[in-house]
């Protein structure tokens, strides 16, 4: 290990070490889907999740509420209409992580269940339908 790495798993440690297992996999699950939303959603749906003409609105959406994680994977793997799919920008754990933040956060919330990596991993679609 480097000292660069050694000095970053330290640091890492002592942020998280106060909290259990679990939950410190929920938090960086957390802010891998605000990060993953800024970086790649808010362009068309912007920040607060308002959208903006053409690009529906994600802030306290309906659907999105009702048929929660499965329902936004569906989206960011295959696309639609003027949503490019991602399925060839993001890794499982990325589709999961956007999945399961965005019905829970921006003015939603949801009773439906979490996705992960296995459900997501069976319905990865084949590279040709990946632009
Ligand atoms: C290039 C612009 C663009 C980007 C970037 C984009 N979207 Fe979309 N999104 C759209 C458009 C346009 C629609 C509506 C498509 C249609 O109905 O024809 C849409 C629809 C959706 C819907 C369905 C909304 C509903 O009311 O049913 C979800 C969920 C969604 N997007 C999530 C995301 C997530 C999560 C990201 C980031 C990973 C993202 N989008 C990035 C343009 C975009």
């Amino acid at each position: 290990m480097t000292v660069a790495r050694a000095v970053r798993a330290v640091l890492a440690l002592s942020l998280l070490g106060a909290l259990p297992a679990h939950a410190q996999n929920d938090q960086a699950a957390a802010a891998d889907g605000l990060r993953l939303y800024t970086t790649l959603c808010q362009a068309c749906h912007m920040p607060d999740g308002a959208g903006a003409g053409p690009y529906p609105k994600l802030r306290d959406n309906p659907t999105v509420r009702r048929a929660g994680p499965a329902y936004v994977a569906q989206w960011v793997l295959f696309g639609y209409g003027a949503m490019i799919p991602f399925c060839n920008l993001l890794t499982v754990d990325e589709v999961v992580d956007i999945a399961n933040w965005l019905p829970s956060h921006l003015g939603n919330t949801t009773a439906a269940p979490p996705v992960d990596p296995e459900a997501i991993r069976a319905q990865w679609p084949s590279p040709a339908s990946c632009p």
